[in-house]
């Protein structure tokens, strides 16, 4: 049988890329830019399957110019808010994704913008760098004990009960979480984590919140104005989900009227674009959409991507089918 002929849209590490090259007759896009509409348009008939990214924006109209010709989605990345799964439906099209393999070195993440938001290293380093540091003092950079606080968490999935696994076990803090379904409770007794009945509640308990629910229309804003006159003032947020379920107006305006103390993000609202204000608050730390940025990770996100398409063209049901 003819080997599917496949495009993968971002670099990937070199042991995966040379794994796939050996199973399908693949296009490596080379420069690592961003795939454009037309360019969308131009693999809809000339591919059996594309491996897209989270930074990968997929036009409207490409899934119709695509329906009987691309057969799959083999997404490199948990997140799939950047798939239109009605219309990938409707094109016969199936979408995939790689679960599992990233969640710890996202709650990793989460657990270090946490730290370096509560305990000011950003702007020490700044200060360092700049040659301002004047030596030890009782009152410089006086920040915020994280062992012992609350942590709340938004979205009690595989990432979510990581962190809480982090925080309880790592730090001793007390975990509240909300999550749209009822969690099992043997699931929170192993993470010493309460269930709230919303994210007001949630918020109006935490020191810390954290996001770890999924992108997408359900959750857009999902963290907005009331959410932020519900918190404890000076909480600190943490988000590592998707920048779009912060309504950033909002965002700004807790900043501005202390309700929240700092926030460390890895993910925004338009990335990579990122609103000039954020640069105005030192109380931020901001990464550049790091969460699953190691190695390891990377390298078992592509093998999930490629072991999912593999089966797909071996006539089997992927193991991570998402639609
Ligand atoms: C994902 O997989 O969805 C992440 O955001 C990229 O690591």
């Amino acid at each position: 049988m003819a080997k599917p002929k496949v495009l993968v849209t971002r670099a990937w590490p070199d042991a995966v890329q040379n794994r796939l090259a050996g199973i399908a007759d693949a296009v490596f896009r080379n420069p690592d830019t961003p795939m454009t509409d037309a360019d969308f348009m131009a693999a809809a008939r000339s591919y059996d399957a594309l491996m897209p990214t989270v930074s990968d924006r997929i036009p409207a109209v490409f899934y119709e110019a695509a329906a009987g010709n691309v057969k799959l989605l083999a997404n490199y990345g948990v997140g799939y808010n950047h798939i239109d799964l009605d219309a990938a439906r409707s094109a016969g099209i199936t979408v995939t994704n790689t679960p599992g393999v990233l969640t710890d070195c996202t709650a990793d993440i989460a657990m270090g913008l946490l730290i370096a938001t509560a305990r000011r290293i950003g702007e020490g380093e700044r200060e360092l760098r700049g040659g301002d540091w004047k030596g030890w003092r009782p009152m410089h950079l006086i920040g915020r004990k994280v062992s012992g606080a609350t942590l709340g968490i938004v979205g009690f999935g595989r990432i979510g009960q990581a962190m809480a696994r982090r925080a309880h076990h790592g730090f001793g803090m007390k975990v509240v979480f909300h999550n749209r379904s009822r969690v099992a409770q043997d699931i929170c007794d192993a993470h010493a984590a309460t269930q709230l009945d919303s994210i007001e509640d949630v918020a109006a308990q935490s020191d810390f919140l954290s996001l770890h629910c999924p992108g997408g229309i359900e959750t857009r804003h999902l963290i907005g104005t009331r959410v932020f006159d519900a918190m404890k003032p000076g909480c600190i947020l943490v988000n590592t989900a998707r920048g779009d379920v912060i309504d950033e107006e909002a965002f700004f305006n807790a900043l501005d009227n202390g309700r929240l103390g700092g926030a460390g993000l890895d993910v925004y609202q338009n990335e990579p674009g990122l609103d000039p204000r954020f640069l105005r608050y030192e109380r931020c730390v901001l990464a550049p959409h790091l969460g699953s940025a190691t190695d390891a990770t990377r390298a078992a996100m592509g093998h999930c991507a490629v072991d999912n398409l593999e089966a797909f063209f071996a006539g089997d049901t992927p193991a991570d089918v998402v639609t």
